[in-house]
């Protein structure tokens, strides 16, 4: 069993992001939208705005109040649009209860949408046109995939979840490289032998619910999940010692998918249109 090393691979995205970077004309410039004080969007704001420092793109945080109303928000998105010195514009999910999440996200440039969640971008990698942004997660893995030259054309993929960020676009990039994409959720029936039969198996979930040996012994697993366990020790969705002697690469949480989610946005943020 190989595990997939997310951490060293990350690394050497930043430096190919930075030198990039020490070459061009024009510094990009992400500006981070943090509304109301959610602690681990703090933090995974916090960690973005570091990881751009470090890779020479500029980056600003607006932090705005929870009693921020949609239309305040609004304007300020189109201020940005406007604003020739910012080149890329990320707004912090989860937004509060009283803010409609995909009003906000429509309302992004698609050409300033690192995160491509935008409906132009998200459309675009529907129907097979390239996207200007390629969502941060599933591009990440795609890396990790490719660098430890994990076969996808042909391959049984099974996704655990369908969110917006990671499980949907996922599946649209496996199918570009002609991966046979399963998707499950909470509704899906006799998990257990869906997630068996995997070849590549991506799950993002949040909870600890891959716990089957796998059937085939070169299958690869990555864990996007990760969340605190009841001993407060920092978890995935695999319960890696009883999976991962039973398939052929597996990656670590954390050490895995985290890092190359980072570097997967700085090479985004990198990108100026
Ligand atoms: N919240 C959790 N993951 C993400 C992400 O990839 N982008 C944004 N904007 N918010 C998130």
């Amino acid at each position: 069993m190989i595990i997939l090393d997310g951490k060293a691979l990350s690394l050497r995205i930043l430096d190919g992001v930075r030198e990039k970077i020490s070459h061009l004309a024009c510094q990009p410039h992400l500006v981070v939208i943090l509304v109301g004080d959610d602690t681990a969007s703090r933090i995974y704001v916090n960690n973005k705005k570091k990881a751009a420092e470090n890779t020479g793109i500029k980056s600003t945080i607006i932090e705005l109040p929870l009693t921020t109303t949609e239309n305040e928000l609004i304007s300020i998105i189109r201020e940005l649009n406007q604003d020739n010195g910012v080149t890329g514009i990320l707004v912090q999910l989860p937004l509060p209860e009283h803010i409609n999440k995909n009003k906000i996200i429509d309302e992004i440039s698609p050409k300033k949408d690192v995160d491509g969640f935008t409906p132009e971008n998200v459309g675009r990698l529907a129907i097979g046109l390239e996207p200007y942004f390629y969502p941060a997660t599933p591009q990440g893995i795609i890396m990790l995939l490719d660098e430890y030259k994990i076969p996808i054309e042909g391959a049984n993929a099974v996704i655990l979840g369908r969110s917006n960020i990671v499980g949907k676009p996922m599946a649209h990039m496996l199918l570009k490289r002609n991966a046979t994409v399963t998707i499950c959720h909470s509704y899906t029936k006799e998990l257990e032998s869906k997630i068996k039969t995997a070849d590549i198996l991506i799950s993002a979930v949040g909870k600890k619910i891959v716990r089957c040996k796998m059937d085939r012994n070169n299958s690869c697993i990555v864990d996007v999940g990760i969340f605190r366990d009841t001993n407060g020790k920092l978890t995935g969705d695999v319960d890696f010692d009883l999976v991962s002697p039973s398939c052929g690469y597996i990656s670590p949480v954390p050490g895995g998918v985290g890092p190359m989610t980072i570097a997967s946005l700085m090479y985004n943020a990198s990108k100026v249109y």
